[in-house]
């Protein structure tokens, strides 16, 4: 029963979608019809501008780690690998867009920190550094999700069970396989820089 109830929980904080929620009811549109479509920061920043994009990022960041506080507080350690992976369907899928939603980065970050700080935080500075220094948020968006469970496993021994290490890879290879579009482009040479024109 806590099981399900940290599933559902989860998915429901992950679906407060910050760019969804600032198009709507500040820029009255939808984010998902505007640049990429996708409902997630990078695209914020594309649409709506770096203030709206850093917000975005802070209500996607905090809803993952606030809901990893909340279940980790009620239920236990145990409930928080499930809880993040809940938490980036909820955010991937929202049940009230249409089940059409963002990629999880952010969300997987906030949700990752109260878990496994250490690996989370190395991923995180790695992300930011390389996504500042080349404006291919995507590639190392996909970066970010290979090394965390890498991280994980070299950094946090005796965080995880067999069971909870496979929540962390599921939710990861989600994040992926949410790239696939970029992937390609990236594979090709097209993908385009953050500011540079898409
Ligand atoms: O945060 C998602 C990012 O990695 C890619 O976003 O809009 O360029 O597909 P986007």
């Amino acid at each position: 029963m806590a099981t399900l109830f940290v599933a559902i929980f989860s998915y429901l904080m992950g679906t407060i979608s910050g760019s969804f929620l600032i198009g709507k009811y500040h820029f009255n549109m939808d984010i998902r019809t505007k640049g990429s479509g996708n409902a997630g920061t990078t695209n914020a920043i594309r649409v709506m501008g770096i203030k709206f994009g850093f917000l975005t990022f802070l209500i996607d960041f905090l809803k993952g780690v606030l809901t990893i506080y909340l279940v980790k507080h009620t239920f236990g350690p145990s409930y928080t690998y499930l809880s993040m992976f809940f938490c980036v369907i909820g955010h991937d899928f929202p049940f009230y867009m249409h089940f059409k939603g963002g990629k999880g980065v952010a969300t997987t970050m906030g949700s990752s920190l109260l878990i496994g700080f250490l690996p989370t935080i190395l991923s995180i500075l790695i992300w930011g550094i390389g996504a500042l220094a080349t404006r291919l948020i995507s590639l190392w968006s996909v970066v970010l999700y290979c090394l965390l469970p890498v991280l994980y496993f070299f950094l946090g021994k005796g965080l995880f069970n067999d069971v909870q290490f496979v929540f962390l890879l599921l939710t990861c290879l989600l994040g992926i396989y949410r790239h696939k579009e970029n992937i390609k482009r990236l594979l090709h040479g097209e993908e385009k820089k953050l500011g540079g024109g898409l």
